[in-house]
Protein backbone atom coordinates (compact mmCIF):
# COMPACT_ATOMS: atom_id res chain seq x y z
CA UNK A 1 0.00 0.00 0.00
CA UNK A 2 1.76 3.24 -1.02
CA UNK A 3 1.37 6.56 1.09
CA UNK A 4 -0.57 7.78 -2.33
CA UNK A 5 -3.29 5.75 -2.51
CA UNK A 6 -3.57 5.63 1.72
CA UNK A 7 -4.46 9.17 1.44
CA UNK A 8 -7.17 8.75 -0.87
CA UNK A 9 -8.94 6.32 1.84
CA UNK A 10 -11.80 8.53 3.77
CA UNK A 11 -11.20 9.02 6.98
CA UNK A 12 -13.92 7.17 9.52
CA UNK A 13 -13.90 6.34 12.87
CA UNK A 14 -15.52 3.04 13.55
CA UNK A 15 -16.09 0.94 16.79
CA UNK A 16 -18.81 -1.08 17.95
CA UNK A 17 -18.79 -3.71 21.15
CA UNK A 18 -19.51 -7.27 20.71
CA UNK A 19 -20.22 -7.29 24.64
CA UNK A 20 -21.62 -4.07 25.61
CA UNK A 21 -20.40 -2.68 29.04
CA UNK A 22 -22.05 -1.61 31.74
CA UNK A 23 -21.59 2.97 31.77
CA UNK A 24 -21.27 3.55 35.71
CA UNK A 25 -21.21 6.98 35.80
CA UNK A 26 -19.42 7.49 39.46
CA UNK A 27 -19.89 11.71 39.40
CA UNK A 28 -20.41 14.80 37.76
CA UNK A 29 -17.86 17.69 38.84
CA UNK A 30 -19.25 20.99 37.72
CA UNK A 31 -16.73 23.80 37.79
CA UNK A 32 -16.29 27.34 37.09
CA UNK A 33 -19.85 28.00 38.24
CA UNK A 34 -21.33 31.95 37.54
CA UNK A 35 -22.54 33.26 40.83
CA UNK A 36 -25.68 35.74 40.32
CA UNK A 37 -26.60 37.36 43.84
CA UNK A 38 -30.05 37.86 44.80
CA UNK A 39 -31.26 40.69 47.63
CA UNK A 40 -34.49 41.38 49.27
CA UNK A 41 -35.56 45.02 50.34
CA UNK A 42 -37.58 45.44 53.45
CA UNK A 43 -41.35 45.74 52.10
CA UNK A 44 -41.87 49.44 53.77
CA UNK A 45 -38.18 50.88 52.16
CA UNK A 46 -39.86 48.91 48.53
CA UNK A 47 -42.69 50.91 48.90
CA UNK A 48 -41.27 54.06 49.75
CA UNK A 49 -38.83 53.71 47.08
CA UNK A 50 -41.10 52.80 44.42
CA UNK A 51 -43.24 56.12 45.01
CA UNK A 52 -40.24 57.90 44.69
CA UNK A 53 -39.13 56.56 41.32
CA UNK A 54 -42.61 57.25 39.83
CA UNK A 55 -42.19 60.62 41.09
CA UNK A 56 -39.38 61.04 39.41
CA UNK A 57 -40.20 59.19 36.42
CA UNK A 58 -42.92 61.53 35.84
CA UNK A 59 -41.43 64.83 36.79
CA UNK A 60 -38.82 63.98 34.25
CA UNK A 61 -39.67 62.05 31.54
CA UNK A 62 -39.54 65.50 28.81
CA UNK A 63 -36.51 66.31 29.97
CA UNK A 64 -33.82 65.79 27.78
CA UNK A 65 -31.17 66.88 30.93
CA UNK A 66 -32.30 64.17 32.76
CA UNK A 67 -33.87 61.65 31.18
CA UNK A 68 -32.83 59.85 27.85
CA UNK A 69 -34.67 57.36 25.36
CA UNK A 70 -31.75 54.45 24.10
CA UNK A 71 -34.87 53.27 21.46
CA UNK A 72 -38.59 54.26 21.42
CA UNK A 73 -39.35 51.93 24.31
CA UNK A 74 -36.62 52.49 26.77
CA UNK A 75 -35.95 55.50 28.64
CA UNK A 76 -33.46 55.85 31.10
CA UNK A 77 -33.10 58.43 33.75
CA UNK A 78 -29.74 59.98 35.75
CA UNK A 79 -27.56 57.88 33.02
CA UNK A 80 -24.12 58.55 33.35
CA UNK A 81 -24.46 59.48 29.77
CA UNK A 82 -25.89 62.86 30.41
CA UNK A 83 -22.97 64.05 31.91
CA UNK A 84 -25.15 66.00 34.83
CA UNK A 85 -22.86 66.75 37.51
CA UNK A 86 -26.25 65.18 40.52
CA UNK A 87 -26.26 61.27 41.35
CA UNK A 88 -29.10 59.60 41.60
CA UNK A 89 -27.63 58.61 44.87
CA UNK A 90 -27.94 61.98 45.88
CA UNK A 91 -31.74 62.40 44.94
CA UNK A 92 -33.33 62.98 48.60
CA UNK A 93 -34.64 59.89 49.53
CA UNK A 94 -31.86 57.65 48.45
CA UNK A 95 -30.43 57.42 51.52
CA UNK A 96 -31.39 53.65 52.98
CA UNK A 97 -31.04 52.56 49.27
CA UNK A 98 -27.29 53.27 48.84
CA UNK A 99 -26.23 52.36 52.06
CA UNK A 100 -28.12 48.67 51.19
CA UNK A 101 -26.79 48.48 48.29
CA UNK A 102 -23.40 49.40 49.50
CA UNK A 103 -23.70 46.65 52.08
CA UNK A 104 -25.30 43.87 49.19
CA UNK A 105 -22.74 44.71 46.97
CA UNK A 106 -19.89 43.93 50.10
CA UNK A 107 -21.61 40.94 51.06
CA UNK A 108 -21.63 39.64 47.59
CA UNK A 109 -18.00 40.47 46.66
CA UNK A 110 -16.63 38.93 49.82
CA UNK A 111 -18.73 36.17 51.03
CA UNK A 112 -20.08 34.57 47.18
CA UNK A 113 -17.38 35.78 45.03
CA UNK A 114 -14.40 35.13 47.80
CA UNK A 115 -12.72 38.20 46.71
CA UNK A 116 -11.66 40.75 49.47
CA UNK A 117 -13.16 44.52 49.13
CA UNK A 118 -12.60 45.46 52.24
CA UNK A 119 -15.79 47.05 54.39
CA UNK A 120 -16.46 49.72 52.01
CA UNK A 121 -17.28 50.47 48.01
CA UNK A 122 -18.11 52.63 45.78
CA UNK A 123 -21.57 52.75 43.95
CA UNK A 124 -19.78 54.79 40.67
CA UNK A 125 -22.77 55.45 38.69
CA UNK A 126 -26.80 54.52 39.39
CA UNK A 127 -29.39 55.42 36.80
CA UNK A 128 -32.92 53.98 36.61
CA UNK A 129 -34.33 52.55 33.41
CA UNK A 130 -38.15 52.31 32.03
CA UNK A 131 -39.23 49.80 29.58
CA UNK A 132 -42.87 49.77 28.37
CA UNK A 133 -44.58 47.05 26.67
CA UNK A 134 -42.61 45.53 23.49
CA UNK A 135 -39.22 47.08 24.81
CA UNK A 136 -36.27 45.13 24.69
CA UNK A 137 -32.27 45.69 26.28
CA UNK A 138 -29.69 44.68 24.31
CA UNK A 139 -27.10 42.89 25.13
CA UNK A 140 -24.05 44.17 26.95
CA UNK A 141 -22.13 44.57 29.77
CA UNK A 142 -21.11 47.33 32.23
CA UNK A 143 -17.13 48.42 31.38
CA UNK A 144 -14.71 49.69 33.78
CA UNK A 145 -16.38 48.44 36.99
CA UNK A 146 -15.89 44.89 39.25
CA UNK A 147 -19.55 44.26 39.93
CA UNK A 148 -23.32 45.69 39.15
CA UNK A 149 -26.73 45.24 39.58
CA UNK A 150 -30.20 45.98 38.93
CA UNK A 151 -33.20 46.49 41.42
CA UNK A 152 -36.46 45.81 40.48
CA UNK A 153 -38.87 48.62 41.44
CA UNK A 154 -42.09 47.77 39.77
CA UNK A 155 -42.17 44.14 37.77
CA UNK A 156 -45.15 41.90 37.21
CA UNK A 157 -43.20 38.43 36.67
CA UNK A 158 -46.56 37.14 34.53
CA UNK A 159 -45.75 40.49 32.36
CA UNK A 160 -42.25 41.98 32.17
CA UNK A 161 -39.58 40.32 30.93
CA UNK A 162 -36.53 38.60 33.12
CA UNK A 163 -33.15 38.95 33.04
CA UNK A 164 -31.17 36.51 30.75
CA UNK A 165 -27.50 36.26 30.87
CA UNK A 166 -25.41 35.40 27.68
CA UNK A 167 -22.89 32.48 28.68
CA UNK A 168 -19.48 33.53 28.29
CA UNK A 169 -17.30 31.37 25.67
CA UNK A 170 -14.01 30.94 25.40
CA UNK A 171 -12.77 32.19 22.26
CA UNK A 172 -11.01 30.23 19.67
CA UNK A 173 -12.19 26.79 21.41
CA UNK A 174 -12.88 24.36 19.26
CA UNK A 175 -16.06 22.59 19.12
CA UNK A 176 -18.58 20.37 17.65
CA UNK A 177 -22.36 21.39 17.45
CA UNK A 178 -24.73 18.58 17.64
CA UNK A 179 -28.35 18.34 17.88
CA UNK A 180 -29.64 18.54 21.75
CA UNK A 181 -32.54 15.87 23.38
CA UNK A 182 -32.52 18.35 26.13
CA UNK A 183 -31.43 21.48 27.26
CA UNK A 184 -28.92 21.83 30.46
CA UNK A 185 -26.78 24.33 31.61
CA UNK A 186 -24.16 22.76 30.08
CA UNK A 187 -25.76 23.25 26.59
CA UNK A 188 -27.63 25.97 26.74
CA UNK A 189 -25.95 29.15 25.79
CA UNK A 190 -28.47 31.69 27.76
CA UNK A 191 -30.18 31.55 30.73
CA UNK A 192 -32.89 33.89 32.36
CA UNK A 193 -33.45 34.94 35.85
CA UNK A 194 -37.07 35.79 36.71
CA UNK A 195 -36.93 38.20 39.69
CA UNK A 196 -39.75 39.78 41.65
CA UNK A 197 -40.39 43.44 43.04
CA UNK A 198 -37.95 44.12 45.23
CA UNK A 199 -35.48 42.01 44.36
CA UNK A 200 -32.12 42.98 43.74
CA UNK A 201 -29.94 40.78 41.65
CA UNK A 202 -25.99 41.22 41.46
CA UNK A 203 -24.05 39.80 39.23
CA UNK A 204 -20.03 40.20 37.90
CA UNK A 205 -19.73 43.01 35.66
CA UNK A 206 -18.48 41.24 32.35
CA UNK A 207 -21.21 39.10 32.26
CA UNK A 208 -23.11 39.81 29.10
CA UNK A 209 -27.32 40.27 29.79
CA UNK A 210 -30.10 41.22 28.47
CA UNK A 211 -33.82 41.41 28.02
CA UNK A 212 -36.33 40.42 25.91
CA UNK A 213 -39.12 42.11 24.05
CA UNK A 214 -41.36 39.07 22.82
CA UNK A 215 -41.28 38.88 26.66
CA UNK A 216 -41.86 41.73 28.06
CA UNK A 217 -45.92 41.97 27.56
CA UNK A 218 -46.85 45.15 29.95
CA UNK A 219 -45.39 49.05 30.25
CA UNK A 220 -43.09 50.00 33.61
CA UNK A 221 -40.65 47.40 33.88
CA UNK A 222 -39.09 50.23 36.22
CA UNK A 223 -35.73 49.22 37.62
CA UNK A 224 -32.06 50.80 38.92
CA UNK A 225 -29.13 49.41 38.05
CA UNK A 226 -25.66 50.32 39.22
CA UNK A 227 -21.84 49.24 38.69
CA UNK A 228 -19.77 49.01 41.96
CA UNK A 229 -15.64 49.56 42.26
CA UNK A 230 -14.21 48.30 45.50
CA UNK A 231 -12.57 51.61 47.37
CA UNK A 232 -9.42 50.09 48.17
CA UNK A 233 -7.69 47.71 45.24
CA UNK A 234 -4.81 46.28 47.34
CA UNK A 235 -1.22 45.61 46.15
CA UNK A 236 2.06 47.40 45.09
CA UNK A 237 0.35 48.61 42.37
CA UNK A 238 -3.51 49.16 43.86
CA UNK A 239 -5.06 52.79 44.35
CA UNK A 240 -7.68 54.20 46.32
CA UNK A 241 -10.51 55.41 44.33
CA UNK A 242 -12.31 58.93 45.51
CA UNK A 243 -16.13 59.37 43.73
CA UNK A 244 -15.84 63.17 42.60
FE1 LIG B 1 -27.03 46.39 32.13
Amino acid sequence: MTAEWLSRIPFIISHQDSVPQRVERSDVFEIFPIKIGSYIFTHEHKTCLKQLCFDIIDKYRNNSEYSIQSNGYLTHYFDPILNINSSLLDYPGFETFHTWIKRCSIDYINNTLGCDCGDDVVITQCWINECSKGGSQTPHTHKNSLISGTYFVNFIPEMHAPLTFIKPTMAGTPYLELERNNTTCSNDSETSVKPYEGALLLWESHLVHAHSSLSNNADKRISISFNVMPKTLPGIYGFKLIKI
